[in-house]
């Protein structure tokens, strides 16, 4: 099967899924990465990867549906089975979404349904939380709240910050991604059973 992966920013979790899918038994490919930003940089890991990878900026396109055309247009001419979004921080339109309904899947830093959007680990730590995590989730319209395909979970510390929790979340996120996305390959989770 073949995998688009859609990135915003430094694009770790993008990079993990890259060197997971290298291993011979892994059940698909990165066929293309796509952002929304030119100076992301996971553009450059992808091109000495040997993996297209082009950007769509915003300001290119006159409104949000042609922007998004362009990713759609960019993820059939890959012909990707499945989108994984991997730090990708714009919120997709419901359009977007039920065309790839059960084939669009995301990784969050939190054990969702707690602390959806933004500054996750802050507001972990603000709420006393002794555990945190992430979770693979697919996609659905409204923000973060998608069904659960796998979490893994991390320890809160006592001195912790929002930047050494971010950092102990990361390393299960580049484990937890490349596994979940291997079981929605395989088949073995289903937008209907998640
Ligand atoms: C990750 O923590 C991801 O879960 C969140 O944004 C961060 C992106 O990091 N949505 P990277 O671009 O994959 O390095």
């Amino acid at each position: 099967k073949r995998v688009a992966v859609l990135i915003s920013g430094r694009g770790s979790n993008m990079m993990a899924l890259v060197e997971a899918a290298r291993q011979p038994d892994f059940p698909g490919e990165i066929v293309a990465v796509l952002a929304d930003k030119p100076e992301a940089a996971g553009l450059a890991f992808a091109a000495e990867a040997g993996i297209e990878g082009r950007a769509f900026p915003r300001r290119d396109y006159g409104s949000k549906a042609e922007h998004e055309a362009a990713f759609v247009a960019a993820i059939e001419a890959a012909r990707a089975d499945i989108v994984c979004l991997a730090g990708f921080m714009r919120l997709l339109s419901a359009d977007f979404v039920e065309r790839y309904r059960g084939r669009l899947i995301n990784i969050h830093p939190s054990l969702l349904p707690k602390f959806p959007g933004l500054d996750t680990h802050g507001r972990a730590i603000a709420a006393g939380e002794s555990e945190h995590g992430c979770t693979v989730h697919f996609v659905t319209a409204e923000m973060d709240a998608g069904p659960a395909i796998a979490q893994a979970r991390v320890p809160v510390l006592p001195g912790d910050t929002p930047d050494s929790l971010a950092a102990r979340v990361l390393k299960e996120e580049h484990r937890l991604y490349p596994q979940a996305l291997a079981t929605v390959l395989r088949g073995e989770a289903r937008f209907e059973s998640a």
